[in-house]
């Protein structure tokens, strides 16, 4: 059996989410693979040591560098800030790397070039980790867009909406500042929004957004104030290539959510609601059908799932999104084919979010 050696880069909440993924995807899948937790570094090296004697990484390293000149690495996995994911892209393709890189990809439009002319781009298998679209309610709502179930899309709202920055007394953190998340919370939650709602629904033609700031500055953690230069929320209307026109909205200052991502796509034959609050379920109005109303159609762990465990009638939970991600990705890399969605995905989103900054910024509709 192949075996497949990866270093996992940054190890906070994704680098333990996806260590979980390799770990789990043996039990989940039975690959005809191999899954060797290669390499680990973090920001600070006592971290990347504490990862490595709790988890079974075979190196602690101080960076990246340090990981790419060990001989037997297949993998860079990046779960740094967001902005550090684009010199690590590059390095990484210079060395001929397999990429699994987190959402958003880069940081503005310069960064989103630089990975495109990449001359090693297309030479490895890379994948941006949209998660969401591996939950079985994606996926069948997914079939149905292909089946072209819904007729003429005409209209839609896609959001997801979180409470993390309802506090002003919450300190600051890399995410709130320019110079390390890229972006605010239209890079950190719109990122997914736009993933789900243009791989369903089609590409888009054209955005006006507006961006929100709550609080201008926030606690430094040092007994100051520190100035927030990013948003908190942000609210577009949105207009796809196929005439459709709706909502797209990501925000962290609404109260009495959760990790709410909610997608509503209206055509003329029908109509689906995925709610990943309550994920075992696809919602479908069929406007053809002899009775009203929308039918609540059980997804659980059905659909695209090639897993022998646990049976599919048992509920989902939000880490399975992510190891069937993974696994989609470590297939691609055993089989040396594609994997879906790729970088290039990740950066037409993001060629997305650049233009609906720059159309807060502008205050005007920014045609794609
Ligand atoms: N797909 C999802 O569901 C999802 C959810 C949350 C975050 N994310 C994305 O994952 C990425 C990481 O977010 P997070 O929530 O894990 O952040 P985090 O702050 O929890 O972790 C970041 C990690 O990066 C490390 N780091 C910082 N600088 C580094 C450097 N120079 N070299 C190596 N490591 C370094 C830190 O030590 C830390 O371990 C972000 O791009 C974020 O947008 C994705």
């Amino acid at each position: 059996m192949k075996t497949l050696s990866t270093a996992v880069i940054g190890f906070g909440f994704m680098g333990k989410t996806h260590t979980y993924g390799y770990k789990t995807i043996p039990l989940f899948y039975e690959p005809d693979f191999n899954i060797r937790l290669a390499a680990v570094c973090a920001r600070n090296y006592e971290h990347a040591l504490a990862a490595k004697e709790r988890y079974g990484f075979a190196h602690a390293a101080h960076n990246l560098d340090e990981i790419l000149a060990l001989p037997d690495i297949d993998i860079i996995d990046i779960c740094t800030p967001n902005s550090m994911h684009t010199q690590a892209i590059l390095k990484a393709l210079d060395a001929k790397k397999h990429i699994y890189c987190e959402k958003p990809v880069a940081c503005g439009p310069a960064e989103t070039r630089l990975i495109l002319a990449h001359s090693h781009l297309n030479e490895v298998v890379t994948q941006t980790v949209f998660n969401n679209r591996f939950l079985p309610a994606a996926k069948l709502a997914k079939q149905f867009m292909q089946e072209e179930r819904l007729g003429r899309i005409l209209s839609f709202r896609a959001r997801m909406i979180m409470p993390s920055n309802i506090n002003p007394s919450t300190p600051i953190r890399w995410r709130n500042t320019r110079q390390q998340a890229g972006g605010g919370v239209l890079y950190d939650l719109g990122a997914h929004v736009m993933d789900m709602l243009t791989w369903l629904a089609g590409p888009v033609q054209s955005v006006y957004t507006k961006n929100q700031t709550a609080y201008a500055k926030r606690p430094d953690g040092k007994g100051g104030f520190a100035p927030v230069d990013t948003d908190d929320a942000s609210y577009s209307v949105v207009t796809l290539a196929n005439g459709a026109v709706g909502i797209a909205e990501a925000s962290k200052l609404a109260t009495g959510t959760n990790t709410d991502l909610y997608i509503e796509i209206h055509g003329t034959k029908g109509a689906l609601k995925i709610d990943f609050m309550d994920a075992n379920w696809l919602y479908y109005y069929d406007a053809n059908a002899p009775y009203k109303g929308y039918t609540r159609l059980e997804t659980v762990q059905n659909y695209g799932g090639v897993s022998p465990f646990p049976p599919p009638r048992h509920p989902l939970g939000w880490l399975r999104g992510h190891a069937d991600s993974l696994y989609e990705f470590l297939r691609a890399v055993a089989e040396d084919r594609p994997a879906q969605p790729s970088l290039q995905d990740g950066l037409y989103v993001q060629s997305i979010l650049d233009a609906m900054y720059q159309s807060a910024q502008e205050n005007k509709e920014i045609s794609l």
